[in-house]
């Protein structure tokens, strides 16, 4: 479990994340932040389209910062929105979550007036869908 601190501290991360969000289309600015096995910790915004099918969330972008500096092991994520109770990660971004953390990753929702839920993935997706890339497919 995070300590206090490192949750605080997180929050902080994401809400500064969540200024650089661009979205013009929804006005919801969402940042986030996830942090490693390694503790190395990696943010990002949620990012709109004028095609709004095509927006990306604040989650998956701090997934795929963290993807693109070799970390494939996650052990928490934080998503700080100002809405009241604090917004959990829509289920695409869960299942995202579920493709590099585990049953137990820590999901900590905050906002910007110091409110906190905390949950762990299985309780936000639980029989999340996976496959063993070891198994052979059929084509
Ligand atoms: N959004 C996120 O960034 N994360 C979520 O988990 C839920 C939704 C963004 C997508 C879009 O830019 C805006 O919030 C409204 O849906």
């Amino acid at each position: 479990m995070l300590s206090t601190e490192s949750v605080q501290a997180l929050v902080l991360l994401a809400a500064k994340a969540r200024e650089n969000a661009h979205a013009p289309y929804s006005g919801y600015r969402v940042g986030a932040a996830v942090v490693a096995e390694d503790e190395r910790v990696f943010a990002g915004c949620n990012v709109e389209n004028a095609s709004c099918g095509l927006s990306l969330c604040a989650e998956r972008a701090a997934i795929a910062a963290a993807v693109a500096c070799g970390e494939k092991r996650l052990i928490a994520a934080v998503v700080v929105t100002d809405a009241e109770p604090p917004g959990t990660p829509c289920g695409a971004c869960r299942q995202w979550l579920a493709e590099f953390g585990g049953d137990d990753m820590e999901i900590i929702a905050a906002n910007l007036r110091g409110q906190t839920r905390r949950f762990t993935l299985k309780q936000l997706l639980p029989e999340a869908f996976q496959l063993d890339p070891e198994r052979p497919r059929s084509r």
